[in-house]
């Protein structure tokens, strides 16, 4: 039920762990499955220069956090901000339907740790335009 790429992230995930001195943390949680996923970021300028994971939840929500930690290593934040779920699935190669709600508690904790960043940094939660 789990394509190649699915099983491979589950099985060898990366970025697992956490950031004592993030700029930015973010937590979401599915209330379809009462998971959990925390991603934490460090940024430099603009962009993200680290970023880790701990995820309390399936291996769709696991393989979902790793792949999209690698995906917005690098990215500006207004990149990253507008990572979306769909980007997540697109990657791995696919998600079963019951599971394509796991693609976005990373996306949820992504934007959550963003918004810490920028207010912790002063600013708006969320970058200008970028609301939906
Ligand atoms: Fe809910 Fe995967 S995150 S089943
Ligand atoms: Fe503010 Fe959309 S950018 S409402």
């Amino acid at each position: 039920m789990y394509t190649e790429k699915v099983i491979e992230e589950f099985t060898n995930p990366q970025n697992v762990g956490e950031l004592t001195d993030a700029d930015g943390v973010g937590e979401a949680g599915s209330p379809t499955c009462g998971d959990t996923m925390k991603i934490y970021l460090k940024v430099e300028g603009d962009r993200i220069a680290d970023a880790r994971f701990r995820t309390f939840g399936c291996a769709a929500a696991i393989a979902s956090s790793s792949m999209a930690t690698r995906m917005i290593l690098g990215m500006t934040l207004a990149e990253a901000w507008n990572l979306s779920d769909a980007d997540v699935v697109d990657a791995l190669g696919g998600l079963p339907e019951p599971k394509v709600h796991c693609s976005l508690l990373a996306r949820d904790a992504i934007r959550a740790a963003i918004a810490d960043y920028r207010v912790r940094r002063g600013l708006e939660p969320q970058e200008r335009g970028s609301c939906e």
